[in-house]
């Protein structure tokens, strides 16, 4: 994720812009740059590489002034160079920006007329308010007009050359917070980068758009009403900080998705090209089938992947839980690719799993969170997912983008081995660049998930049911339940139950249905009927087609944002990662920290 920090007040930034980059460094970058108004006149400094390389940049030639805004870049498309770095300016704007704009191509052949620089989706911000402000708009007027074209999960920070005393912010889908001054005004992407120039924080909500001045803030909703805030006064040390104010890093991993999921994204799939590119090192043309490793919810995330790479790329995928691997003397040929799947790159089974097949003369391949983890170090190919840290015990953004990632390789793969249409290629890299708003979307039925889990919270079991793509979800998200809500929980596909668990059945109890409106719906939805019609209490979730099939079938429903079946498992996962979220708060049990477990199991 990309780190955005700004100031307006009346002493100088510089320094201070610079301190707080820094503060971004976790968030990752490999470009970084800074905008000042210097007597009114907008001027910006931008290097590849660390923010050291800024920082020599600005000593040779320094830039200051009263307000500005610094950003460092974790590349996304685009290569990573100084050209790509933001601030980006057009005319008289300049802006840094995090997250996605899904319809740059769109608004960049609108404005055809005019010269961009650079590969990025930002760019095209700057030249969308400069025009409007070349229509006679007011740069208050320009900004909202212009978010309003926008679409996508994103956080600006934007100054106007000649506006010496206003910043403009908004937020959709990315975090951005405003810290109060005295006599100065901040904006950040987190309460890290604003720890030392602020303790009263006000964090956007989704749509906000604010103005800062050097003493005032005004604060506007998505339909342009000023709006009042919460404001959060920040106790404690950078862990607070980190926090913000969600009551559980958890919670705050689970809205952290439309941005590391897209960060993810563009790793491995170039927005302008509509196309995936399999990452050096990695031929899919020179295997017979991928062995792919994991444990516990990056196991799930395999097993989706086995799903997709046979049915979009034709190659054969065995999946298998790494306690298990080794220990079975399983049959592998050099003509299998290895992957490990983990978020810590430190798994003790699946790292042994790793060496085994490194031993075995497999080309070896680590999917990881931590780049600099031991998997990543041995692996002949480390493929990151960029989630940024996950502090919940209880995996969720790091699933997600393992999912995401998987889902590129995916298509990467198909169109290596010519299995994949050039039009099959467009259709999912499209499908896949919607999936930040789409998830931005199911976030906001928390409130309608936070009710159905109080009842939830009641139960002593209950089931998980899917299909196709959808049965490792059920597993994840019964793991999920279990391991922070400790109500036992089980994943089925949906047509096995009735060889036995069906006999579970009574009652009241609760079986969560996963059943997107899919080729499988109406088969899912036969066996929601069979459990049904012996008492079980159903959570149907769906999306709109599959509610309107339904009718009153379930006796709760989640309706998520409709999208493509490809996209299904990343954005369904939303629901049981909230469900069981709001099942264990109800319960009080501790939810970062849950008993008996740890977030990197390094022992067998
Ligand atoms: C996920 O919620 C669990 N905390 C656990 O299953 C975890 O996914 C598993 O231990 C694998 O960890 P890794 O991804 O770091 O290898």
């Amino acid at each position: 994720m990309c780190g955005i920090i700004g100031i307006v007040g009346e002493t100088q930034v510089s320094d201070r812009l610079i301190d707080g980059l820094k503060r971004l460094e976790y968030r990752g970058y490999d470009s970084s740059g800074i905008a000042v108004l210097d007597g009114g006149k907008l001027k910006r400094s931008r290097a590849e590489g660390k923010i050291k390389s800024l920082e020599a940049k600005l000593n040779d030639t320094p830039l200051d002034g009263p307000m500005g805004i610094a950003h460092t870049r974790w590349a996304t498309h685009g290569v990573p160079n100084e050209t790509n770095a933001h601030p980006h300016f057009s005319g008289r704007v300049g802006v840094v920006h995090n997250g996605i704009i899904e319809n740059f191509t769109e608004l960049r052949e609108e404005m055809s007329d005019r010269t961009f620089e650079s590969e990025t989706d930002t760019e095209v911000v700057a030249h969308l308010v400069d025009h409007l402000l070349s229509t006679g708009l007011s740069p208050i007027d320009a900004f909202s007009a212009a978010l309003k074209k926008l679409r996508g999960a994103y956080a600006f920070g934007l100054i106007i050359d000649g506006v010496e005393d206003q910043i403009f912010c908004a937020r959709a889908g990315s975090p951005l917070a405003i810290g109060i001054g005295e006599t100065e005004m901040y904006l950040g992407s987190d309460a890290m980068a604003l720890a030392q120039l602020s303790q009263k924080l006000i964090y956007l909500e989704e749509g906000d758009w604010a103005v800062l001045t050097p003493t005032s803030f005004r604060i506007f909703d998505s339909n342009d009403n000023a709006v009042e805030r919460d404001i959060t006064i920040l106790q404690g040390g950078p862990a607070v900080a980190e926090k913000g104010n969600y009551r559980h890093f958890m919670l705050k991993e689970i809205y952290e998705q439309p941005e590391t999921v897209g960060r993810t994204m563009h790793n491995y799939i170039d927005e302008f090209r509509l196309a995936a590119d399999a990452p050096e090192g990695l031929d899919f043309t020179d295997i017979d089938r991928i062995i792919i490793i994991a444990c516990g919810t990056a196991c799930y995330a395999a097993m989706v992947a086995k799903y997709w790479f046979e049915q979009v790329a034709g190659i054969a995928v065995d999946v298998d839980v790494a306690s298990e691997f080794r220990y079975r003397n399983p049959v592998v040929d050099k003509r299998s690719l290895f992957m490990a799947v983990s978020q810590s790159g430190e798994t003790a089974d699946t790292l042994a799993a790793l060496r085994y097949c490194k031993e075995k003369g497999l080309r070896t391949a680590a999917l990881v969170n931590v780049m600099t983890s031991t998997m990543a170090r041995e692996a002949d190919v480390a493929l990151p997912i960029n989630a940024g840290p996950e502090i919940g015990v209880a995996s969720t953004k790091a699933f997600t983008s393992q999912l995401t990632a998987l889902a590129a390789l995916t298509l990467a793969a198909g169109r290596d081995r010519e299995t994949l249409s050039r039009d099959g290629e467009i259709r999912m890299t499209r499908a896949m660049i919607t999936a930040p708003r789409l998830i931005k979307e199911a976030l906001e039925l928390d409130p309608k998930i936070e009710q159905i889990a109080f009842d939830l919270s009641k139960s002593s079991s209950a089931f998980y049911l899917g299909r196709g793509s959808q049965v490792p979800i059920a597993f994840e998200g019964a793991l999920k339940l279990k391991e922070i809500s400790y109500i036992h929980a089980e994943g089925y596909a949906a047509g096995e139950l009735k060889h036995g668990p069906i006999a579970l059945i009574e009652d009241g109890t609760p079986v969560i249905v996963l059943a997107p409106y899919d080729t499988l719906y109406e088969k899912t939805i036969s066996n929601l009927q069979e459990v049904a019609s012996r008492g079980a209490y159903i959570i149907l979730i769906t999306d709109e087609a599959g509610a309107a099939s339904a009718h009153d079938m379930a006796d709760e429903m989640i309706v998520m944002p409709s999208s493509d079946g490809f996209v299904a498992p990343i954005i369904m996962s939303i629901a049981i990662q909230l469900l069981a979220y709001h099942t264990a708060v109800h319960l009080g049990t501790d939810v970062d920290q849950p008993r008996n477990l740890a977030k990197s199991v390094t022992v067998e």
